[in-house]
Protein backbone atom coordinates (compact mmCIF):
# COMPACT_ATOMS: atom_id res chain seq x y z
CA UNK A 1 0.00 0.00 0.00
CA UNK A 2 1.15 3.42 -0.63
CA UNK A 3 0.31 5.86 1.77
CA UNK A 4 -1.74 9.00 0.53
CA UNK A 5 -0.41 12.75 1.04
CA UNK A 6 -2.75 12.92 4.11
CA UNK A 7 -2.03 9.79 5.82
CA UNK A 8 1.55 10.89 5.20
CA UNK A 9 0.82 14.57 6.47
CA UNK A 10 -0.20 12.96 10.26
CA UNK A 11 1.89 11.30 12.77
CA UNK A 12 0.41 9.84 16.29
CA UNK A 13 1.50 12.11 18.79
CA UNK A 14 5.24 11.24 19.81
CA UNK A 15 3.98 11.54 23.62
CA UNK A 16 2.40 8.54 22.75
CA UNK A 17 5.55 6.87 23.85
CA UNK A 18 5.07 8.06 27.19
CA UNK A 19 1.61 6.67 27.16
CA UNK A 20 2.61 3.33 26.87
CA UNK A 21 5.28 3.70 29.74
CA UNK A 22 2.30 4.90 32.25
CA UNK A 23 0.38 1.39 31.08
CA UNK A 24 3.01 -0.72 31.60
CA UNK A 25 3.74 1.00 35.26
CA UNK A 26 0.69 0.65 36.02
CA UNK A 27 0.27 -2.64 34.74
CA UNK A 28 2.68 -3.31 36.95
CA UNK A 29 1.28 -2.20 40.56
CA UNK A 30 2.46 1.09 40.45
CA UNK A 31 0.97 4.17 41.63
CA UNK A 32 1.58 6.61 38.76
CA UNK A 33 0.87 10.94 39.39
CA UNK A 34 -0.89 11.70 36.14
CA UNK A 35 -0.67 15.13 34.65
CA UNK A 36 -1.23 14.51 31.48
CA UNK A 37 -4.74 14.56 31.63
CA UNK A 38 -6.37 17.36 28.78
CA UNK A 39 -10.26 16.87 30.47
CA UNK A 40 -11.68 18.29 33.29
CA UNK A 41 -11.98 15.50 36.42
CA UNK A 42 -15.50 16.98 37.52
CA UNK A 43 -18.31 14.85 36.25
CA UNK A 44 -20.55 15.61 34.05
CA UNK A 45 -23.56 18.19 34.98
CA UNK A 46 -26.82 16.29 36.19
CA UNK A 47 -28.61 18.54 33.71
CA UNK A 48 -26.76 17.61 30.85
CA UNK A 49 -26.95 13.59 32.05
CA UNK A 50 -31.39 14.31 32.12
CA UNK A 51 -31.41 15.78 28.50
CA UNK A 52 -29.46 12.82 27.30
CA UNK A 53 -31.49 10.12 29.04
CA UNK A 54 -34.26 12.09 27.59
CA UNK A 55 -33.13 11.90 24.63
CA UNK A 56 -32.56 8.53 24.28
CA UNK A 57 -35.82 7.58 25.91
CA UNK A 58 -37.67 9.72 24.00
CA UNK A 59 -36.33 8.51 20.49
CA UNK A 60 -34.54 11.58 19.07
CA UNK A 61 -31.98 9.16 18.37
CA UNK A 62 -32.19 9.94 14.75
CA UNK A 63 -30.38 12.13 12.14
CA UNK A 64 -30.54 15.85 12.56
CA UNK A 65 -30.29 18.40 10.31
CA UNK A 66 -26.28 18.41 9.38
CA UNK A 67 -26.39 22.10 10.89
CA UNK A 68 -27.61 20.96 14.51
CA UNK A 69 -30.78 20.41 15.64
CA UNK A 70 -32.60 23.92 16.08
CA UNK A 71 -32.68 23.65 19.65
CA UNK A 72 -28.80 23.77 20.14
CA UNK A 73 -28.03 26.17 17.84
CA UNK A 74 -30.54 28.46 19.53
CA UNK A 75 -28.99 27.52 22.88
CA UNK A 76 -25.72 28.59 21.21
CA UNK A 77 -26.79 31.90 19.84
CA UNK A 78 -27.93 32.69 23.54
CA UNK A 79 -24.84 31.67 25.48
CA UNK A 80 -22.52 33.73 22.71
CA UNK A 81 -25.21 37.04 23.21
CA UNK A 82 -24.88 36.22 27.12
CA UNK A 83 -21.62 35.46 27.33
CA UNK A 84 -19.37 37.30 24.61
CA UNK A 85 -21.62 39.94 23.50
CA UNK A 86 -21.75 38.23 20.47
CA UNK A 87 -25.10 38.50 17.91
CA UNK A 88 -25.91 35.08 15.74
CA UNK A 89 -28.30 33.36 14.08
CA UNK A 90 -28.98 30.03 14.24
CA UNK A 91 -27.92 29.91 10.45
CA UNK A 92 -24.28 31.54 11.24
CA UNK A 93 -24.10 28.12 13.66
CA UNK A 94 -22.55 24.79 12.29
CA UNK A 95 -23.02 21.91 15.25
CA UNK A 96 -19.98 19.72 15.02
CA UNK A 97 -18.76 16.45 17.03
CA UNK A 98 -15.86 18.65 19.23
CA UNK A 99 -14.69 21.33 19.08
CA UNK A 100 -11.62 19.88 17.38
CA UNK A 101 -13.98 18.99 14.40
CA UNK A 102 -15.28 22.63 14.30
CA UNK A 103 -11.69 24.19 13.55
CA UNK A 104 -10.60 21.43 10.85
CA UNK A 105 -14.10 22.50 9.26
CA UNK A 106 -13.29 25.93 9.16
CA UNK A 107 -9.93 25.44 8.28
CA UNK A 108 -11.27 23.43 5.22
CA UNK A 109 -13.31 26.03 3.96
CA UNK A 110 -10.67 28.74 4.23
CA UNK A 111 -7.58 27.20 2.93
CA UNK A 112 -6.28 25.85 -0.08
CA UNK A 113 -3.27 23.30 -0.84
CA UNK A 114 -0.19 25.64 -0.65
CA UNK A 115 -1.83 28.48 1.48
CA UNK A 116 -0.47 29.51 4.59
CA UNK A 117 -2.00 29.28 8.46
CA UNK A 118 -0.18 31.37 10.92
CA UNK A 119 0.13 29.09 14.39
CA UNK A 120 1.60 30.75 17.28
CA UNK A 121 3.81 28.23 19.37
CA UNK A 122 3.18 26.90 21.97
CA UNK A 123 0.52 25.53 20.03
CA UNK A 124 -2.00 22.89 20.93
CA UNK A 125 -0.86 19.59 18.73
CA UNK A 126 -3.81 19.31 16.33
CA UNK A 127 -3.48 22.62 14.72
CA UNK A 128 -0.37 21.70 12.28
CA UNK A 129 -1.65 18.51 11.63
CA UNK A 130 -5.08 19.26 10.41
CA UNK A 131 -3.48 22.06 8.33
CA UNK A 132 -0.97 19.71 7.18
CA UNK A 133 -3.87 17.38 6.14
CA UNK A 134 -5.59 19.95 4.05
CA UNK A 135 -2.25 20.49 1.87
CA UNK A 136 -1.68 23.54 3.27
CA UNK A 137 0.96 24.52 5.41
CA UNK A 138 1.38 26.23 9.03
CA UNK A 139 3.98 28.75 9.51
CA UNK A 140 4.46 28.42 13.39
CA UNK A 141 5.41 31.48 14.91
CA UNK A 142 7.56 31.03 18.29
CA UNK A 143 6.76 33.07 21.30
CA UNK A 144 8.10 32.83 24.45
CA UNK A 145 7.65 33.82 28.38
CA UNK A 146 9.19 37.46 27.11
CA UNK A 147 5.49 37.97 25.87
CA UNK A 148 3.50 35.45 28.29
CA UNK A 149 3.54 33.45 25.37
CA UNK A 150 1.46 35.83 23.63
CA UNK A 151 1.83 36.93 19.73
CA UNK A 152 2.51 40.34 19.00
CA UNK A 153 1.66 43.00 16.28
CA UNK A 154 5.50 42.34 15.52
CA UNK A 155 5.61 39.13 15.30
CA UNK A 156 2.63 38.87 12.96
CA UNK A 157 4.13 41.77 10.02
CA UNK A 158 6.99 39.67 10.48
CA UNK A 159 6.20 36.68 10.05
CA UNK A 160 2.95 36.64 7.29
CA UNK A 161 3.94 36.35 3.77
CA UNK A 162 1.36 36.38 0.29
CA UNK A 163 0.43 33.01 0.74
CA UNK A 164 -1.04 33.16 4.39
CA UNK A 165 -4.70 32.88 4.74
CA UNK A 166 -5.48 32.38 8.21
CA UNK A 167 -4.28 33.00 11.99
CA UNK A 168 -4.83 30.41 14.77
CA UNK A 169 -5.88 32.22 18.18
CA UNK A 170 -6.13 30.07 21.41
CA UNK A 171 -7.04 32.11 24.45
CA UNK A 172 -6.78 30.72 27.28
CA UNK A 173 -3.74 28.49 25.72
CA UNK A 174 -3.17 24.87 25.88
CA UNK A 175 -0.60 24.53 26.47
CA UNK A 176 0.77 27.65 28.37
CA UNK A 177 -2.01 28.91 30.07
CA UNK A 178 -1.48 32.53 28.00
CA UNK A 179 -4.89 34.36 28.04
CA UNK A 180 -4.60 37.83 26.06
CA UNK A 181 -5.88 40.79 27.99
CA UNK A 182 -8.28 42.95 25.28
CA UNK A 183 -5.80 45.05 24.32
CA UNK A 184 -3.20 42.78 23.61
CA UNK A 185 -6.00 41.17 21.44
CA UNK A 186 -7.14 44.16 19.83
CA UNK A 187 -3.66 44.61 19.04
CA UNK A 188 -3.02 41.23 17.13
CA UNK A 189 -6.85 41.40 15.33
CA UNK A 190 -5.93 45.28 14.30
CA UNK A 191 -2.66 43.56 12.77
CA UNK A 192 -4.49 40.18 11.39
CA UNK A 193 -7.36 42.41 9.87
CA UNK A 194 -4.15 44.82 8.43
CA UNK A 195 -3.10 41.16 6.40
CA UNK A 196 -6.56 40.57 5.12
CA UNK A 197 -6.10 37.20 7.10
CA UNK A 198 -9.04 34.72 8.38
CA UNK A 199 -9.06 33.91 12.36
CA UNK A 200 -10.44 31.07 14.00
CA UNK A 201 -10.74 31.37 17.43
CA UNK A 202 -9.65 28.48 19.94
CA UNK A 203 -12.07 29.18 22.59
CA UNK A 204 -12.34 26.05 24.36
CA UNK A 205 -11.12 27.05 27.78
CA UNK A 206 -12.47 30.27 27.77
CA UNK A 207 -14.81 29.38 30.91
CA UNK A 208 -11.48 28.69 33.31
CA UNK A 209 -9.63 31.80 33.79
CA UNK A 210 -7.90 32.86 36.89
CA UNK A 211 -7.61 36.29 38.75
CA UNK A 212 -8.51 39.32 37.06
CA UNK A 213 -7.93 37.58 33.56
CA UNK A 214 -11.02 37.93 31.29
CA UNK A 215 -12.06 36.12 28.14
CA UNK A 216 -12.60 38.35 25.17
CA UNK A 217 -13.44 37.09 21.55
CA UNK A 218 -11.83 38.61 18.84
CA UNK A 219 -15.15 38.50 16.48
CA UNK A 220 -16.65 41.10 19.73
CA UNK A 221 -14.08 43.63 18.76
CA UNK A 222 -15.37 45.13 15.73
CA UNK A 223 -18.18 44.26 12.90
CA UNK A 224 -14.76 43.89 10.49
CA UNK A 225 -13.50 41.28 12.99
CA UNK A 226 -16.79 39.28 13.82
CA UNK A 227 -16.67 39.14 9.73
CA UNK A 228 -12.99 38.00 8.81
CA UNK A 229 -13.54 35.39 12.54
CA UNK A 230 -14.79 31.70 13.37
CA UNK A 231 -15.55 31.60 16.84
CA UNK A 232 -14.46 27.85 17.86
CA UNK A 233 -15.95 26.60 21.48
CA UNK A 234 -18.07 23.41 22.77
CA UNK A 235 -19.43 21.85 25.96
CA UNK A 236 -15.99 19.69 26.29
CA UNK A 237 -13.99 21.76 28.61
CA UNK A 238 -16.45 24.00 30.28
CA UNK A 239 -19.26 21.17 30.87
CA UNK A 240 -16.67 18.60 31.53
CA UNK A 241 -18.62 16.80 28.57
CA UNK A 242 -15.17 15.42 26.54
CA UNK A 243 -16.59 11.93 25.57
CA UNK A 244 -20.03 13.62 24.74
CA UNK A 245 -17.97 15.19 21.54
CA UNK A 246 -20.04 18.43 20.84
CA UNK A 247 -18.42 21.33 19.28
CA UNK A 248 -19.30 24.42 17.44
CA UNK A 249 -18.23 27.14 14.48
CA UNK A 250 -19.66 30.12 14.76
CA UNK A 251 -19.22 32.41 11.67
CA UNK A 252 -20.57 34.31 9.01
CA UNK A 253 -23.76 32.53 6.80
CA UNK A 254 -21.38 31.71 4.12
CA UNK A 255 -18.70 29.85 6.04
CA UNK A 256 -21.44 27.80 7.57
CA UNK A 257 -23.00 27.46 5.06
CA UNK A 258 -19.73 25.84 2.94
CA UNK A 259 -19.10 24.04 6.31
CA UNK A 260 -22.19 22.34 6.61
CA UNK A 261 -21.74 20.92 3.18
CA UNK A 262 -18.43 19.50 4.02
CA UNK A 263 -19.82 17.96 7.46
CA UNK A 264 -22.97 16.85 5.41
CA UNK A 265 -20.18 14.76 3.73
CA UNK A 266 -18.19 13.97 6.48
CA UNK A 267 -20.13 12.72 9.79
CA UNK A 268 -23.72 13.76 9.09
CA UNK A 269 -23.93 15.74 12.03
CA UNK A 270 -23.08 15.49 15.32
CA UNK A 271 -24.64 12.56 17.96
CA UNK A 272 -28.32 13.59 18.77
CA UNK A 273 -28.41 12.47 22.10
CA UNK A 274 -25.16 14.48 22.83
CA UNK A 275 -26.78 17.36 21.46
CA UNK A 276 -29.52 17.32 23.96
CA UNK A 277 -27.41 17.50 26.82
CA UNK A 278 -25.20 20.27 25.55
CA UNK A 279 -28.18 22.23 24.47
CA UNK A 280 -29.40 21.53 28.72
CA UNK A 281 -25.51 22.26 30.02
CA UNK A 282 -25.54 25.50 28.02
CA UNK A 283 -29.14 26.88 29.58
CA UNK A 284 -28.86 25.45 32.94
CA UNK A 285 -25.26 24.41 33.46
CA UNK A 286 -24.10 27.68 34.98
CA UNK A 287 -23.39 26.61 38.60
CA UNK A 288 -21.40 23.63 37.57
CA UNK A 289 -18.82 25.61 35.54
CA UNK A 290 -18.62 28.06 38.42
CA UNK A 291 -17.62 25.25 41.01
CA UNK A 292 -15.25 23.76 38.50
CA UNK A 293 -12.97 26.88 38.03
CA UNK A 294 -13.08 27.01 41.52
CA UNK A 295 -11.18 24.12 42.22
CA UNK A 296 -8.77 24.90 38.86
CA UNK A 297 -7.92 28.26 40.87
CA UNK A 298 -7.16 26.62 43.96
CA UNK A 299 -5.28 23.59 42.22
CA UNK A 300 -3.46 26.13 39.67
CA UNK A 301 -1.86 28.58 43.22
CA UNK A 302 -0.46 24.99 44.53
CA UNK A 303 1.01 24.13 41.50
CA UNK A 304 2.55 27.45 41.07
CA UNK A 305 3.32 27.30 44.50
CA UNK A 306 5.00 23.69 44.47
CA UNK A 307 6.98 24.42 41.07
CA UNK A 308 8.20 28.05 42.65
CA UNK A 309 10.30 25.52 45.24
CA UNK A 310 12.56 23.91 42.53
CA UNK A 311 14.95 26.93 41.76
CA UNK A 312 16.09 26.06 38.11
CA UNK A 313 12.28 25.54 36.34
CA UNK A 314 10.60 28.99 35.12
CA UNK A 315 7.21 28.98 35.04
CA UNK A 316 4.96 31.90 33.29
CA UNK A 317 1.93 31.22 35.63
CA UNK A 318 -1.35 29.94 33.92
CA UNK A 319 -4.27 32.77 33.77
CA UNK A 320 -6.54 30.17 32.63
CA UNK A 321 -6.89 26.56 31.32
CA UNK A 322 -5.93 24.37 33.32
CA UNK A 323 -2.56 23.62 32.49
CA UNK A 324 1.33 24.80 33.63
CA UNK A 325 4.17 24.54 31.04
CA UNK A 326 7.57 25.27 33.31
CA UNK A 327 10.57 25.54 31.42
CA UNK A 328 13.13 22.88 32.66
CA UNK A 329 15.99 23.48 29.94
CA UNK A 330 18.24 24.30 32.85
CA UNK A 331 17.96 20.39 33.44
CA UNK A 332 18.93 19.50 30.44
CA UNK A 333 22.47 18.14 29.77
CA UNK A 334 22.89 17.07 33.68
CA UNK A 335 23.04 13.30 34.75
CA UNK A 336 22.59 10.62 37.00
CA UNK A 337 23.98 7.51 37.48
CA UNK A 338 25.49 7.75 33.99
CA UNK A 339 22.44 8.84 32.56
CA UNK A 340 22.08 11.78 30.99
CA UNK A 341 19.13 14.05 30.45
CA UNK A 342 19.49 15.13 26.59
CA UNK A 343 15.83 17.06 26.11
CA UNK A 344 12.56 17.62 27.18
CA UNK A 345 11.53 13.70 25.98
CA UNK A 346 14.01 12.47 28.14
CA UNK A 347 13.50 14.11 31.32
CA UNK A 348 9.61 13.37 31.08
CA UNK A 349 11.10 9.72 30.99
CA UNK A 350 13.18 10.07 34.01
CA UNK A 351 10.14 12.13 35.79
CA UNK A 352 8.46 8.85 35.31
CA UNK A 353 10.54 6.34 35.99
CA UNK A 354 12.41 8.48 39.38
CA UNK A 355 9.09 9.55 40.18
CA UNK A 356 6.38 8.31 38.82
CA UNK A 357 5.06 11.47 37.93
CA UNK A 358 3.62 11.45 34.06
CA UNK A 359 4.35 15.01 31.66
CA UNK A 360 3.95 15.72 28.40
CA UNK A 361 7.00 16.54 26.90
CA UNK A 362 6.89 19.92 25.49
CA UNK A 363 7.99 19.33 21.96
CA UNK A 364 4.46 18.11 20.51
CA UNK A 365 3.00 21.24 21.73
CA UNK A 366 6.23 22.82 19.53
CA UNK A 367 8.80 23.63 22.57
CA UNK A 368 11.41 21.33 23.47
CA UNK A 369 12.26 23.49 26.14
CA UNK A 370 9.17 22.89 28.30
CA UNK A 371 6.77 19.74 29.91
CA UNK A 372 3.29 20.03 30.48
CA UNK A 373 1.59 19.51 33.05
CA UNK A 374 -2.28 19.42 33.48
CA UNK A 375 -4.06 19.93 36.97
CA UNK A 376 -7.26 18.71 36.51
CA UNK A 377 -5.77 15.59 39.17
CA UNK A 378 -6.90 15.37 42.62
CA UNK A 379 -5.22 17.78 44.83
CA UNK A 380 -3.48 14.92 46.75
CA UNK A 381 -1.76 14.09 43.29
CA UNK A 382 -0.70 17.71 43.31
CA UNK A 383 0.90 17.70 46.47
CA UNK A 384 2.58 14.37 46.38
CA UNK A 385 3.50 13.89 42.78
CA UNK A 386 5.27 17.65 42.41
CA UNK A 387 7.07 16.56 45.52
CA UNK A 388 8.47 13.75 44.26
CA UNK A 389 9.05 15.72 41.11
CA UNK A 390 11.39 18.21 42.52
CA UNK A 391 12.88 15.96 45.12
CA UNK A 392 13.61 14.05 41.79
CA UNK A 393 15.05 16.80 39.70
CA UNK A 394 17.48 17.80 41.99
CA UNK A 395 19.20 14.65 42.14
CA UNK A 396 20.45 15.44 38.20
CA UNK A 397 23.71 16.53 38.71
CA UNK A 398 25.55 19.16 36.01
C1 LIG B 1 -6.96 24.06 22.59
C2 LIG B 1 -7.91 22.95 22.33
N1 LIG B 1 -8.79 23.07 21.33
C3 LIG B 1 -9.66 22.11 21.04
C4 LIG B 1 -9.70 20.94 21.77
C5 LIG B 1 -10.67 19.86 21.37
O1 LIG B 1 -11.83 19.88 22.08
P1 LIG B 1 -12.96 18.78 21.80
O2 LIG B 1 -12.74 17.70 22.78
O3 LIG B 1 -14.24 19.51 22.02
O4 LIG B 1 -12.81 18.32 20.41
C6 LIG B 1 -8.81 20.75 22.83
C7 LIG B 1 -8.81 19.50 23.60
O5 LIG B 1 -7.90 19.15 24.27
C8 LIG B 1 -7.90 21.80 23.13
O6 LIG B 1 -7.03 21.68 24.14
Amino acid sequence: MRPSRLAQSVAMSETLAIDEKVRALQAAGTKVYGFGAGQPDAPTPEVACEAGIAAIRGGRTRYTSAAGTIELRRAICQKLARENGLAYEPDEILVTAGAKQAIFMALAVLVDPGDEVLVPAPYWVSYPSQIRMLGAVPKVVATDESTGFKLTPGMLHAAVSPRSRVLILNSPSNPTGAVYTPDEMKAVVGAALEHDLAIVSDEIYERILFGDARHVSPASLSAQARERTGVVNGASKAYSMTGWRIGYLAAPREWIAKATAVQSHFCGNACSISQDAAAAALDQGADAVAAMVESFARRRDRVVALLGRAPDLELCPPEGAFYAFPDVSAYFGRSIQGRRIANDVDLAGYLLEEAHAAFVPGSGFGSDRHLRLSFACADAVIEEGLDATIRALEKLKR
